[in-house]
């Protein structure tokens, strides 16, 4: 019999994580040594199905897949769209949902219809930049904000932001709005290239039973 090499998975650490375990698990892949909450190991084995699994930040996972150190990877589409890596996405897993929203007080509203120079608070520079400069024509001022960017409008940093919107109850809490929609989001798969060319059977069966489940339920 043939040697098969390890396929790797990188999960971004997480409900991200859980979620995707879940998913499959529905479709027979489990990886018992990733249930043990306490163990402090960081790269979990399926010796049976010659699976690996490690958990990192969600933005450095793409750079895992690109590099080759996964072959595989599942994190939100807000991150495959900011980092833009050299990675195939294959599979919307369909969890995760939300929208890249740009968000402000009501009055911001006029300043974006008429073109202003505004500032724009994000943890998502390259995106709001190629909504703003790419897809709008409006030349903005991007600050790079690093977690809790709706206080960027409340402490009058910026005059609006380019943020994730979920239920919207912090916009609400915070008297914000949306003011414009940039796209919907949600997990994804994403691919090595090289690897799709070499685990082409391994890869494609994957992606094939997990759409055929998730089609399904
Ligand atoms: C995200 C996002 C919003 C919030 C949206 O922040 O940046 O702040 O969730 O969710 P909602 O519409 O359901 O209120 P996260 O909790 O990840 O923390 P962060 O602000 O530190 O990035």
């Amino acid at each position: 019999m043939s040697e098969e090499r390890y396929l790797t998975f990188a999960l971004g650490k997480g409900r991200l994580a859980s979620k995707t375990m879940e998913l499959l698990e529905q479709i027979g892949i489990t990886c018992e040594e990733m249930k043990d909450k306490s163990s402090r190991k960081l790269i979990f084995v399926n010796e049976e199905l010659k699976l690996r699994f490690f958990l990192a930040k969600g933005p450095d996972v793409p750079t895992y897949v690109e590099y080759g150190a996964a072959d595989i990877g599942v994190v939100g589409r807000d991150t495959v769209l900011e980092e833009n890596r050299n990675v195939y996405e294959v599979l919307d897993l369909g969890f995760g949902k939300c929208r890249m929203c740009v968000c402000g007080p009501q009055e911001a509203e006029e300043l974006l219809l008429h073109h202003e120079r505004i500032r724009v608070a994000s943890k998502y520079p390259n995106i709001a930049r190629e909504y703003f400069y790419n897809k709008k024509h409006q030349t903005v001022d991007i600050i790079k904000l690093n977690g809790s960017v709706e206080l960027g409008p409340l402490v009058e940093l910026s005059d609006v932001i380019v943020d994730i919107v979920e239920t919207g109850g912090t916009l609400r809490e915070n008297g914000l709005d949306v003011l414009e929609e940039i796209c919907p989001l949600s997990a994804r798969m994403i691919v090595n290239p090289v690897s799709m060319q070499m685990e082409t059977e391994r890869i494609k069966d994957l992606i094939y039973r997990m759409r055929s489940h998730l089609s399904s339920s």
